[in-house]
């Protein structure tokens, strides 16, 4: 049962995203804390990571520091190596491309599809057909001549990817796919949930999640070989369990026992947070989808999206003033916004990186706003800041 704010509206500031912790969280970490089994190791970790997996419905979960530190680990197990290029969406928080240069890789960044945003496979075929050439098996950028290997299709703000035209693609062209599914636990893609990879898959337990372990992320795939190689390297490539011997450089990824206590409670109650956060979608959508220069958050036929961020676009033309002077409008009333990420080819670090298109992504940064949608906001407070935002129109 979810407990929400007291009538606070809007005296008080309401936040964008906040964690909701009504379920076993103390009594989980505080059995965690009294057994002793606080650091990187310990059975709730253990029960966390089978706990994930079973819900994606994969073999393996394995538990790391962060959704970073599992989309790095994920795309070495996966083969990337240093020199790669790796396709991967240009509208996406940056933690997607850095990782690919954590490999020593290099992104290629592809534009969105303007329907849901997502990376659009039809700028990737025409990347893969146009700019790349098979020699002797492998598949090289004409421009670069280096091995192109791997996809990261990002399913951002909690709606999936369009994946299969990307795994068609990738068979087609013998690339590799991590999805990094950091945003979109308890999504489904055509009935199935998101992190339900025929390849790799990560999830983040970041503080801003649907659901927190206070940090923390998982690496999901059904392949054993994949599984223990995740597992060796996140747990500093030890290869005997008393002497200091490794047999790779490895890296010190692991999560908490007490950060995967809390995780495990906040993963009892996903269902109940993703159907509120739907009924907040529902509730803004009826409030505001009909507001000239709105548009509200679309969700595809074949998905279930969990609104991870509740996001407008705003067309200033239509609207009577752009997504920023809203941001301020509400920030001054305590309402808590923020846009979509600087696409990654417009970043310092990646601007160099090869980009197709961009023109999608780079107007969804300028017209996105996203408006609270914490698991504890009233639906009360949701009509209140819908009416801010209609009264805001050509006002
Ligand atoms: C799309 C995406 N990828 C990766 C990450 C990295 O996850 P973390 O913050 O747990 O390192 C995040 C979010 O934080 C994200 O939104």
């Amino acid at each position: 049962m979810i407990t929400h704010w007291s009538a606070t509206k809007t005296a008080q500031p309401v936040p964008l995203s906040v964690p909701h912790m009504a379920g076993n969280e103390w009594q989980y970490v505080r059995e965690a804390i009294e057994s002793g089994w606080v650091s990187t190791a310990g059975p709730h970790v253990e029960r966390f990571e089978a706990a994930v997996a079973r819900r994606a419905l994969v073999r393996y979960g394995i538990a790391t520091s962060s959704g970073t530190a599992a989309l790095h680990t994920a795309l070495v197990v996966a083969g990337i190596e240093a020199d790669d290029e790796v396709l991967v969406s240009t509208l996406t928080f940056i933690a997607s491309a850095n990782a690919i240069r954590y490999a020593g890789a290099n992104p290629v960044l592809i534009d969105a599809e303007p329907n849901y945003w997502q990376i659009d496979p039809n700028l990737v075929e025409e990347f893969l057909t146009r700019r790349c050439e098979s020699k002797n098996g492998v598949l090289l950028n004409k421009a670069t001549g280096r091995r192109v290997k791997g996809i990261v299709p990002v399913h951002i703000m909690g709606h999936p990817v369009d994946l299969d035209p990307i795994y068609d693609l990738a068979r087609r062209f013998g690339l590799v796919v991590i999805e990094d599914a950091a945003e979109a636990i308890g999504a489904d893609y055509k009935a199935r949930p998101v992190g339900r990879t025929d390849s790799i898959a990560v999830y983040s337990f970041n503080g801003n999640k649907i659901i927190t372990a206070g940090g923390g992320g998982m690496i999901l795939t059904d392949r054993p070989d994949w599984a223990e190689r995740a597992k060796y390297l996140t747990t500093q490539a030890k290869d005997d369990p008393i002497e200091y011997i490794h047999g790779a450089i490895g890296f010190n990824y692991r999560l908490t026992n007490m950060q995967a206590a809390l995780g495990l409670a906040q993963l009892e109650s996903l269902e109940e947070f993703v159907a509120y956060k739907r009924s907040i979608a529902w509730r803004y959508q009826s409030l505001l989808a009909d507001v000239p220069g709105i548009s509200t958050m679309p969700e595809a036929a074949w998905a279930r999206s969990t609104f991870w961020l509740y996001t407008l676009l705003i067309d200033p033309e239509k609207f009577g003033s752009d997504s920023r002077e809203l941001a301020n409008r509400l920030q001054s009333l305590g309402i808590q916004t923020r846009p979509l990420w600087q696409p990654m080819h417009l970043s310092k670090p990646h601007g160099p990186c090869e980009v197709m298109g961009g023109e999608v992504a780079e107007r969804l940064f300028r017209q996105s706003i996203s408006i609270p949608c914490s698991v504890d906001l009233d639906l009360d407070q949701v009509d209140e800041i819908a009416s801010i935002i209609r009264s805001h129109a050509r006002a």
